[in-house]
């Protein structure tokens, strides 16, 4: 599919990349040559670039619909992440879950595979997911989770995100957000609560009680919780974490309750 030229023309001054350009016939049959045509993608990157403003950039991400949203994150190359990722993380799940669960970013497991959390960290975190009877395959919102990241494409190395990265990618957070329409949202990781709650406070202090962020003008809960992979490395930080999710737990039942 292509883009007419006058939205072709609204998608790059977005920042957002030419997004449903035609691939050959070559780049599309094998994932190397898709890797080559991202590289070629990112490099048109290079050229000067009009000057976007960062609140018009927001504006029009804020009006796309889902499937319009995932198309400018696949074809984003507004920081020079859009340079080393293979591909980009969009997110995954139910478009209606009631929960939504917010990493930070995307590792090279899920760099290569295009889905968030894939790897070890991954799998625990299904594992508690399913404890408290969630799936990222869940068919009914109630029991369906959407799990995004704060940065849609890998620092290299899995550096921290910079301050120029997040700002740039929080318009599409903010627009899944709004879709979504969670009941709740699960932060996992310092940097992630700190991102979406403003903070620079550790994850200790934040962890245990319920916060709250203004998603459209709606009171969204937020509870904080340990990384997975941190857990992976700090076993015995696990039971906090299983009492942060049951506190989710009991906040989603009491507000399903309110609203079923
Ligand atoms: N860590 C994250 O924060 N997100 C992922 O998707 C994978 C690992």
């Amino acid at each position: 599919m292509t883009l007419d030229p006058r939205r072709r023309r609204l998608w790059h001054a977005m920042g957002l990349g030419p997004v449903w350009q035609e691939r050959s016939a070559e780049a599309t049959a094998h994932p190397s040559a898709l890797l080559a045509a991202d590289v070629a993608t990112a490099s048109q990157s290079l050229a000067p670039a009009p000057v976007v403003d960062a609140g018009d950039r927001a504006a029009r991400i804020a009006a796309l619909p889902w499937d319009e949203l995932q198309q400018a994150v696949a074809g984003c190359t507004a920081c020079s992440l859009c340079r080393t990722r293979r591909q980009t993380v969009f997110g995954v799940g139910h478009r209606q879950a009631h929960w939504l669960l917010v990493g930070e970013a995307p590792g090279a497991e899920e760099d290569a595979r295009g889905e968030p959390f894939v790897g070890q960290a991954g799998k625990l975190l299904d594992n508690m997911l399913a404890a408290i009877g969630l799936s990222r395959d869940g068919a009914v919102p109630a029991d369906a989770v959407y799990i995004a990241n704060v940065l849609k494409c890998r620092p290299p190395g899995n550096r921290n995100p910079e301050p120029g990265e997040v700002a740039q990618c929080e318009p599409f957070l903010k627009r899944q957000i709004a879709l979504l329409q969670p009941r709740l949202i699960v932060v996992m990781g310092r940097f992630a609560a700190q991102s979406l709650l403003g903070t620079d406070a550790s994850i200790a202090s934040l962890r245990g009680r319920v916060h709250e962020i203004d998603a459209g003008g709606r009171r969204l809960p937020v509870i904080v919780t340990y990384h997975p992979a941190y857990l992976l490395r700090n076993l015995a930080d696990k039971a906090k974490s299983w009492s942060d999710l049951c506190l989710a737990r009991s906040v989603c039942d009491g507000l399903d309750r309110q609203r079923p």
